[in-house]
């Protein structure tokens, strides 16, 4: 999405709860029809859809009209989802740049309580082989693999980060919401940017993280130049 805080703006809380109803309603089908998501939403059928058809010129819904008329959202909506619940809970005060890219997710600055950095998972989105595997361990398989492995991943690196900050030099994690996970903003730039005066002290800092790690049960997977500010 080129302006996540504009986009933010532009969409009235009707928005949001037919986004919200989409996503409800992806639980159990792979395209929403209109009268459930009119239902989930709590709004009038026409209301309904003239705000869908808004919300589709806007590219933050998709539509198949093949047997029926259904929807689901993208991931530039489920970023806005996420990004309302942590305005709702005050959480986030302001959104600013983009400040990082991953492998697999986009990280944005924020103001809270602190500057904040919110990153946003974008697995599933490229390799569903990975995906694929998880759900098959799954009884209750997701409709929609892209949405559930998103959130996955930023449940799981929630949970890492909670139970490493206080011991590890990682930064906190503040709030999640989805696939978006909050956490305070760290000054700096990546290893793989700078020349250290001395190697050998910084190599010295970094295994002692990796052991502190260690001790609490986690191996970091990812360890390179480009993971460590
Ligand atoms: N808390 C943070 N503070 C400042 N910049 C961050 C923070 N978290 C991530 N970034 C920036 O975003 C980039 C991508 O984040 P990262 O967690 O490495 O994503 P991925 O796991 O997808 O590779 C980082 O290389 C860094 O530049
Ligand atoms: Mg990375």
């Amino acid at each position: 999405m080129e302006n996540l805080a504009e986009a933010f703006l532009g969409l009235s809380r009707e928005d949001f709860s037919l986004l919200g109803a989409i996503e409800t309603g992806m639980r159990t089908h792979e395209w929403v029809p209109t009268f459930i998501i009119s239902k989930l939403a709590g709004l009038s059928a026409s209301k309904s859809e003239y705000r869908l058809q808004h919300l589709f010129e806007k590219k933050l819904v998709v539509r198949e009209a093949q047997h029926y008329l259904g929807y689901q959202i993208n991931f530039d909506s489920y970023d806005l989802l996420a990004l309302y619940d942590f305005v709702r809970r005050d959480q986030v005060k302001s959104i600013g740049e983009r400040i990082g890219v991953g492998k697999e997710s986009i990280v944005l600055g924020a103001q809270g309580y602190a500057s904040l950095a919110i990153k946003f998972h974008r697995q599933g989105r490229t390799s569903f082989k990975h995906v694929r595997r998880l759900r098959d361990h799954l009884k209750d398989k997701p409709r929609v693999p892209w949405l559930y492995a998103a959130s996955l991943a930023a449940r799981r690196e929630y949970q890492v980060m909670e139970k490493l900050y206080s011991k590890v030099s990682i930064p906190r994690p503040v709030a999640i919401s989805r696939h978006a996970l909050a956490m305070e903003y760290v000054p700096g730039p990546l290893l793989n940017r700078i020349t250290l005066e001395d190697p050998e002290d910084g190599l010295r800092l970094i295994l002692g993280e990796v052991g502190r790690a260690l001790g609490q049960g986690i191996i970091h997977a990812d360890l390179s130049e480009f993971n460590i500010m």
